[in-house]
């Protein structure tokens, strides 16, 4: 088949991999001009394991091209994936000005029938948006071409994307016509031959099933982060209550993971994009609301337990800081924890020595330039540089260096053996008994 993907962030270069790797030709195309030159070069923008490998093999073989004009992608194919960033907008609604700008043009330039596919997260109608932009374009030109626009949201997750795309719990395609039902079916065949993962539903079925899911998995976070400050207050290891209620087959284990707040470029934008769609439905999401308040709240978590020991002027404090990507995996900084904590620090006279793996690089563009030229923010070259005459310790990002850690090391080059674990990845136990000063989330042992 041939296919183009429009947008080469996260979700379009994997779409555009994955469909490549699978023998289909596929074009991708970016209004950015330097990232599609980077691929062309074969030096992938973002950061996602195993699809480096797979976009290089696929362009050495001709599956996979990447080009700035969409008009020109377009003369190759008759299938057109929309995979442009839907950012949430001034009152939390999601922006679709991308998705609206790729519609047009694709309105402007159809010759023949073609499918126009959703693969951004976009608001339930947002399909019905999309039709009536192509066929004004069509309108304009006085032509009548027939098209079908199809709602198929991407699940991956950044981090594990190659391996969520090519084996998928399950594919979402919302459509209203055969036509593009079946070709869809035909698409996504060799991705869902153990069973049929393939669940075919109305259009704006699948847009709210996307943002459902997210929304889901939001709520099982904020609820746990709710308890585990709780469980602190009453002096109980939320560790153990962890296990207690995940071993329950109808709670399980995932997402019920304490920490310092869910990031990305996902959960808090499209959990606020569906408060804006309660609204406009005149339908308060309460449960909604308190999630999103919830993870805001959650987030100055790290910042308070350090307050509480040196109170609220940090100035001469050194703070140490392991991870900064929103999740260990990937490079990127949206929303992640890391911003909020250290722009706390900075504000309260704190020097931030930080180390992550992977996402330095980003990092960089995420605070103002002028805190690294004053030293206040310093970006180190490993972990334990970052340790170094630091009062204290915090572990925001998970990655696996950080998980064993040696302790003694640590421990001697830390000014105070403080330790601030964000993601409870320790003991608490062995590292008292090691003369750490520890506080995890909901692990405040005394
Ligand atoms: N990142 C994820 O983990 C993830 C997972 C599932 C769904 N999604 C959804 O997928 C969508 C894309 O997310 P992302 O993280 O890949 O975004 P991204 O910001 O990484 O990439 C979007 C790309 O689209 C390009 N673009 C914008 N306008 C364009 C145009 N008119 N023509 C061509 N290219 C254009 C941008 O230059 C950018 O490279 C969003 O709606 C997001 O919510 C993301």
């Amino acid at each position: 088949m041939n296919i183009t993907v429009v947008g080469t962030g996260y979700v379009g270069l994997v779409t555009g991999a994955c469909f490549a790797e699978m023998g289909n030709s596929v074009t991708c195309v970016d209004t950015d001009e330097s990232k599609v030159h980077q691929l062309m070069d074969g030096n992938i923008p973002i950061y996602e394991p195993g699809l480096e490998a797979i976009v290089r093999e696929n362009n050495k073989a001709g599956r996979l091209l990447f080009n700035t004009s969409l008009p020109q992608a377009m003369q190759q194919s008759a299938l057109y994936f929309i995979a442009v960033g839907t950012p949430p907008g001034e009152n939390g609604s999601a922006d679709l000005t991308y998705v609206l700008n790729v519609a047009r043009e694709i309105g402007r330039n159809l010759q023949d029938y073609a499918i126009i596919v959703n693969k951004s997260t976009v608001p339930v109608g947002t399909a019905c948006k999309v039709r009536a932009a192509i066929q004004s374009e069509l309108d304009a030109r006085g032509v009548e071409i027939e098209f079908d626009v199809v709602s198929n949201p991407e699940f991956l997750k950044e981090g594990a994307a190659i391996d969520d795309f090519m084996r998928p719990d399950r594919i979402i395609i919302g459509v209203d016509s055969e036509r593009a039902r079946e070709k869809m079916a035909d698409l996504y065949h060799s991705f869902s031959r153990n069973h049929d993962k393939l669940m075919f539903m109305g259009i704006r079925d699948a847009e709210l099933t996307k943002y459902a899911a997210n929304a889901m998995l939001a709520t099982k976070i904020s609820f746990m982060n709710e308890v585990a400050n709780l469980a602190e207050r009453m002096g109980v290891d939320i560790e153990n209550v962890r296990k207690g209620i995940g071993s329950d087959s109808r709670i399980g284990y995932s997402f019920i993971y304490p920490g310092c707040g869910y990031g990305g470029s996902c959960f808090p934008k499209d959990v606020q994009a569906l408060i804006h769609m309660g609204d406009e439905f005149s339908f308060d999401t309460s449960i909604l609301r308190a999630v999103e308040e919830r993870n805001q709240a959650q987030k100055q978590r790290l910042f308070e337990k350090l307050e509480q020991r040196f109170g609220p002027d940090m100035s001469g404090r050194v703070v140490g800081v392991w991870g900064l990507a929103f999740k260990p995996g990937t490079d990127d900084m949206r929303e992640a924890s890391s911003i909020s904590l250290i722009n706390r620090l900075v504000a309260a006279g704190a020097t931030v020595r930080a180390y992550d793996p992977i996402a330095m690089d980003e990092a960089r563009r995420w605070f103002a330039p002028e805190l690294f030229e004053r030293g206040q923010i310093v970006f180190c070259d490993h972990q334990y540089d970052a340790l170094a005459d630091a009062d204290a310790m915090v572990l925001v990002t998970e990655w696996k260096p950080f998980r064993q850690p040696d302790f003694n090391a640590m421990k001697k080059l830390l000014k105070h053996p403080i330790i601030i674990d964000g993601r409870n990845q320790y003991d608490p136990y062995a590292l008292k008994a090691q003369g750490f000063d520890y506080a995890g989330i909901g692990r405040d042992l005394g």
